[in-house]
């Protein structure tokens, strides 16, 4: 995408009523209004909240918001001018229950209170295989440790991703913490299925590795 088609994204974001962009001090000084008040000051609502975290055009928020009306979706990305595609289908589309974050995931910890969200989805995640990228590792321990105070006590994550080394490392990391894995699947196209919001909806990233044949997994897991 050319820089000035960014810039338009940009500055179109800023007038969708369904993106926040908060500063970084904002943040960091837990000065946030939205933190503990997202679905009664944003989605103007008691309904359940469900994050998707790297969300690029932001397909699971978009197609699970319109499957599910009486849930909030919020997707969360660093670059606006992907979600800016999401951002903008939801207001033609008049969807309410959805609306998009940009912000970095490191610091969900400091954008949501504790309990407050009830699920997370991290689709196609990038798996960061080089040691020195541990830490930008999505399913990493400090990462899990995040989730786990924001989500409520019963709260599910659900990593659907074509890195088999994302899928084989975070399943590692799950049994080593005994972490409770409700399903895991390393095809979920092959046989036996795979639950239907799975398999429904396919993200831009999912369509490229899909059309060379790569696999597609899945872990849908909970904290103890
Ligand atoms: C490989 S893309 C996948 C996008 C989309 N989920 C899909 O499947 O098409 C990963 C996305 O995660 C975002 N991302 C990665 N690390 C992030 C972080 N620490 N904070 C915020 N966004 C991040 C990137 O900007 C990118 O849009």
């Amino acid at each position: 995408m050319g820089s000035k088609n960014k810039l338009r994204r940009f500055k179109e974001n800023e007038t969708f009523a369904n993106v926040v962009q908060p500063s970084r001090e904002e943040v960091l000084d837990d000065s946030l209004k939205l933190k503990g008040n997202w679905r009664k000051d944003f989605f103007k609502n008691e309904n359940p909240l469900v994050l998707e975290l790297g969300c690029g055009k932001g397909e699971y928020s978009v197609n699970l918001a319109k499957a599910h009306p009486e849930v909030n979706f919020l997707g969360i990305d660093i670059k606006g001018a992907r979600f800016w595609r999401g951002a903008k289908i939801a207001l033609e589309e008049n969807l309410k229950n959805v609306g998009f974050l940009r912000t970095q995931i490191e610091l969900v910890d400091n954008i949501f209170e504790e309990n407050e969200v009830d699920e997370i989805w991290i689709t196609f995640p990038d798996p960061q295989i080089k040691y020195k990228r541990t830490k930008h590792r999505l399913t990493n321990e400090d990462f899990l440790q995040k989730y786990k105070k924001i989500l409520k006590p019963d709260g599910v994550v659900h990593l659907k991703t074509d890195s088999e080394f994302m899928h084989g490392y975070t399943l590692g990391l799950l049994h080593g913490l005994d972490e409770e894995i409700e399903y895991a699947h390393h095809d979920v196209y092959g046989s036996q299925g795979a639950p239907d919001a799975v398999t429904n909806i396919q993200t831009f990233y999912e369509r490229q590795y899909l059309e060379i044949g790569k696999k597609i997994t899945y872990i849908r897991f909970k904290f103890r």
